[in-house]
């Protein structure tokens, strides 16, 4: 059966006795059935609750069946816990033995290769990520940063576990606002409808949408013009093409800008119309397979379950009747590209695909995945997934705009951040002679901003909205960046001092030694720190980065409360200081890991 712990298995037919019970008992879920992190540390590091449901189906008593599954599982776990204890009406509790804890940690501390000895996963999957996503001559909004920073971590999650990754920017590079934008520029910037030019510098790109969207809505001729101009473009007419061309180019350019200063890397842009050559067939399949029908000219599927709120069935178009296809065409066309076509044909054949956006586009992908099932251009195995995201709101919790009102420019936004780290950092370090430090401090400004508005983002349950607040993000306090950064320094400090090298140097971190116990907290620390494949599991299952934030937020206090107690420098014997700079190492290791996984590096010295 699938477990939460990386280390815990119970075999088939436990597994099965408890299905049948859970099928059995309702609500009762086979995931609750199975085994659960321990809810008080005092109980210990795990528990079964299945007993209780599982006496209830099959009508014994809940302690009788807590001593079966104890019986059975005795065994299969006496390597890694200890005893297991019934308690209460019938919970069984797990918890690890001390040698496993001290063997395990010892051995993440020695991996050099900032692994931690976890393994990589024995099922490589291949998972396309689609994030970020803006639109071409728009602004790219807090919405996209969101995208980004949260599609990023979980690629990067996915990619430590050992899948193989292929992050595509579905960027929004066709549609019908192209025809307005097209026009506009064949007035304002002839040059840009003559191929092979140089760049044209088009200036500020909303400058242009707003102008070319006045003109449209005010201006019949020009209407009509840019409803010939999108027609033209589509039918690749060389004018339109390379006014479309530059405008790609230009918005190329500030969409690099944003992703340099977050440091994405391996981003491929496929954008909508790169599947434009195949959003005809997928509208003929659809038909072909009866699935697509007339609805007042246009063409419409129906799906299962979806319908107005009158009860009515709820259309969703993929062909309008001016002959248009749109943005659902083009996510059925991009399923069948993401797993279905062969590598060596251009695709990917995916076996999961996740779709980072707003929550707002929902039922969007819901009606799109199942339609894509249906009309079979994806195969039933492959995962597809939405990963939705709640809004990002000003600090009084409305709409999140510059103080007058205008929506903010993200670029502004990121270098705001930057500048106020870089302010606490030196107003900080006034003081401090440290040359090294010193010439450093910009690129640490960045580190600890940058950091803290992806910390901030990722550190809250993704799908609530998220009060943006510089103050907060920037805090030294509480689950930020500049707070887990610190920790990250602090640690460095004292192994610094601990295995005496000197203040200036880069940081060689000790080889481990045997751990010794000699205080409850560092008990405390270790069953925290053997969690991590744990935490790594269900990130890489869920997709919920919050849970790396929770505990990288556990880790470092645990680690404070066993540095407040336990002396590293002033150790009672040189074993029991060396015992606890390798706890040290591996607390270390564990946050630089999780921060990176985050997208955040870390800085020996703050
Ligand atoms: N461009 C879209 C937007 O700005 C997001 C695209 C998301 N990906 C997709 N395959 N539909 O909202």
């Amino acid at each position: 059966g699938d477990v939460d712990s990386g280390s815990l298995v119970i075999d088939a037919e436990q597994t099965q006795l408890l299905e049948q019970a859970s099928a059995q008992a309702q609500p009762f879920s086979k995931h609750q059935a199975m085994v659960t992190p321990a809810t008080r540390s005092d109980f210990g590091d795990f528990q079964v609750n299945a007993a209780m449901g599982l006496a209830q189906a099959l009508q014994l008593n809940p302690r009788e069946c807590a001593q079966q599954i104890m019986t059975r599982l005795r065994p299969k776990i006496a390597d890694v816990m200890e005893e297991p204890e019934i308690a209460g009406p019938g919970f069984v509790n797990l918890r690890f033995k001390t040698d496993y804890l001290t063997a395990t940690v010892a051995a993440m501390a020695n991996d050099a290769s900032g692994r931690l000895a976890l393994p990589a996963v024995a099922q490589k999957q291949k998972i396309v990520v689609d994030f970020s996503s803006p639109n071409i001559a728009k602004e790219m909004h807090v919405g996209h940063l969101r995208s980004t920073i949260i599609g990023d971590t979980l690629c990067r999650v996915l990619e430590f576990v050992g899948h193989d990754v292929v992050r595509l920017n579905h960027v929004g590079d066709w549609g019908t606002q192209f025809g307005m934008l097209v026009e506009h520029l064949r007035d304002e910037f002839p040059e840009a409808l003559q191929p092979s030019q140089n760049p044209v510098d088009l200036g500020d790109l909303v400058v242009l949408y707003k102008a070319a969207k006045k003109r449209f809505d005010e201006d019949d001729e020009f209407k009509v013009r840019a409803r010939e101009g999108v027609v033209k473009l589509q039918a690749g007419q060389p004018e339109e093409l390379a006014a479309w061309e530059t405008l790609c180019a230009a918005s190329r350019v500030e969409f690099e800008k944003i992703y340099r200063m977050l440091n994405i890397q391996g981003l491929q842009e496929r954008g909508e119309s790169f599947y434009n050559p195949y959003l005809k067939d997928v509208v003929d399949e659809l038909k072909a397979k009866g699935m697509a029908v007339e609805s007042d000219g246009a063409t419409v599927i129906y799906i299962d379950g979806y319908t107005n709120r009158d009860g009515s069935p709820l259309p969703m178009i993929v062909q309008k009747s001016d002959g248009g296809f749109n943005y659902a065409t083009t996510d059925l066309a991009a399923i069948r590209q993401r797993t279905l076509l062969l590598s060596d044909e251009g695709g990917e054949q995916a076996d999961r695909v996740l779709y980072v956006t707003d929550a707002g586009q929902s039922q969007h992908f819901e009606m799109v995945f199942q339609a894509a099932k249906q009309a079979g251009f994806a195969p039933t195995h492959a995962r597809l997934e939405h990963v939705p995201f709640g809004l990002v709101q000003g600090e009084d919790g409305k709409k999140f705009a510059t103080r007058s009102g205008e929506t903010v420019k993200l670029k502004d936004l990121l270098h705001e951040a930057v500048k106020r780290a870089g302010h606490d950092l030196r107003s900080r370090n006034a003081a401090t002679a440290n040359v090294a430090y010193l010439e450093q401090i910009d690129r640490i400004a960045h580190i600890v901003g940058i950091g803290a508005v992806k910390y901030a983002d990722l550190s809250m349950n993704r799908e609530s909205n998220y009060r943006f607040s510089y103050d907060r993000m920037l805090s030294l306090n509480g689950n930020t960046a500049p707070y887990m950064l610190y920790s990250y320094a602090r640690i460095c400090g004292i192994v610094r001092k601990g295995s005496g090298q000197a203040d200036d140097a880069v940081l060689e971190w000790p080889s481990s030694a045997d751990i010794v116990i000699s205080h409850e907290t560092e008990l405390e620390l270790m069953r925290n720190l053997v969690r991590l494949p744990d935490v790594i599991a269900e990130v890489e299952r869920d997709l919920y980065p919050h849970k790396i934030c929770d505990y990288l937020f556990e880790t470092s206090q645990k680690f404070n409360q066993f540095y407040e107690h336990c002396s590293v420098n002033q150790a009672e014997t040189p074993e029991l200081k060396a015992s606890r700079l390798t706890l040290c190492v591996a607390t270390a290791g564990t946050l630089r890991l999780l921060l990176n996984l985050l997208g955040i590096e870390v800085v020996e010295r703050l």
